[in-house]
């Protein structure tokens, strides 16, 4: 028999779970949160709530799997020093560029003068994935800023503004923005806009306005980031790193089955050239659900979270978001030395159609 209404909400954590009255998307996606598209992220309000009950500020805080730097980004804004370690060399270098601190004037300065230049196309050979994925105007826009990048001391900011523009400019429709898997090339019935959609023949429209939309959110995050903390990323695979010294960990991991991290930011490693390392994902979607992969995974999280537990003093808070439908994780707590000491559930709102629906997540408190 299906749960009631009342039995689903009964154990909820109400501190942790809101509404999109009580938390617009404006809100969860406030300046720099917003600098590039990442599926699989978890909201700034739960990590601030979450660092407000198990840490202080001027500690030194941990996410072993830090994605896209909600938690570096928040850790900053509540006054704690925070390391993100991400396998994916894209994560990386959008944590980098959400957490240094700039020179206004020379970011300011950078980010306009690209903006001017956006539209320089010199020539350049396409490779096989860019004349496949991006009409010819969107591609020759591209390379271009891609050419114009190195230019600046700012370089990282541009090369995050080049690969949101590219995302929004792919031969995709609007409803399969994340995993598109072959080409849209011929208007569509779009079932976002309920109407007949083109794909997008050209970049330099995002380009343009996603250099002044990141200027204004590095500044807007400026301003409310505490003085004198920082935030350190490094991009490996944490199970087999030494990793320094630590107040606390707070995460998300990778579940398995559900997110091919690499393969979301697809476009990014083509057009930057940045080096992959998907072999090396935890629960990768592409490993799939079966009980060798999930054994896969079980084994992998359990070595993470004892190398992390090396950097920690005894006792040390473990924070663990996750969905944890399969109930792997009782035992990989245990498995990795540690005491689970509560375990708090929240109601996830989400609110576009595809993925709405009853959807709850769990915060593992551990030590
Ligand atoms: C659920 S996401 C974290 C999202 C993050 N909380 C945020 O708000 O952006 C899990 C992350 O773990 C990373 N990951 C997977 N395997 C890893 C490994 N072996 N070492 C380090 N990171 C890994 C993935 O690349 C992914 O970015």
């Amino acid at each position: 028999m299906a749960p009631t209404q009342d039995a689903l909400y009964a154990d909820l954590d109400l501190e942790l779970s809101w509404s999109e009255r009580d938390l617009p998307e404006r809100e969860r996606t406030r300046h720099v949160h917003r600098l590039h598209p990442y599926l699989g992220k978890f909201i700034p309000q739960l990590v601030e709530v979450l660092l407000a009950r198990y840490f202080c500020p001027g500690q030194h805080v941990l996410d072993p799997f830090a994605g896209s730097g909600t938690t570096l980004v928040q850790a900053l804004e509540s006054g704690l020093d925070a390391t993100g370690v991400d396998v994916a060399a894209f994560n990386c270098l959008l944590m980098e560029v959400k957490t240094r601190t700039y020179n206004p004037f020379v970011l300011e300065q950078d980010l306009r003068t690209a903006h001017a230049r956006v539209g320089e196309t010199p020539q350049q050979r396409p490779s096989a994935y860019v004349r496949r994925w991006f009409a010819p105007q969107a591609a020759r826009e591209l390379l271009g800023f891609r050419t114009l990048v190195d230019d600046y001391e700012h370089a990282d900011v541009l090369r995050v503004v080049l690969t949101r523009a590219a995302r929004s400019a792919r031969r995709t429709t609007h409803f399969d923005l994340d995993f598109p898997s072959k080409p849209q090339r011929e208007p569509y019935w779009c079932y976002k806009h309920r109407r007949e959609c083109r794909p997008v023949e050209t970049a330099a429209q995002f380009l343009r306005r996603y250099t002044l939309d990141t200027l204004t959110r590095l500044k807007d995050f400026a301003r409310v980031r505490a003085r004198g903390r920082c935030a350190t990323v490094i991009h490996g695979d944490v199970r087999e790193l030494e990793l320094g010294r630590f107040d606390g960990v707070l995460t998300s991991p990778p579940y398995p089955g559900l997110i091919d991290y690499h393969e979301q930011h697809r476009y990014a490693y083509e057009l930057l050239g940045l080096d992959d390392r998907r072999e090396l994902e935890v629960g990768a979607a592409a490993a799939g659900v079966s009980r060798a992969a999930l054994t896969a995974y079980c084994d992998g999280i359990v070595v993470a979270l004892l190398n992390a537990r090396e950097s920690l003093p005894k006792n040390a808070p473990f924070v663990i978001v996750v969905n944890d439908r399969r109930d792997l994780y009782p035992e990989i707590l245990e498995r990795a030395g540690l005491q689970l000491e509560e375990r708090l559930r929240r109601h996830v709102n989400r609110r576009t159609g595809r993925r709405a629906g009853e959807f709850f997540e769990d915060v593992l408190i551990a030590r």
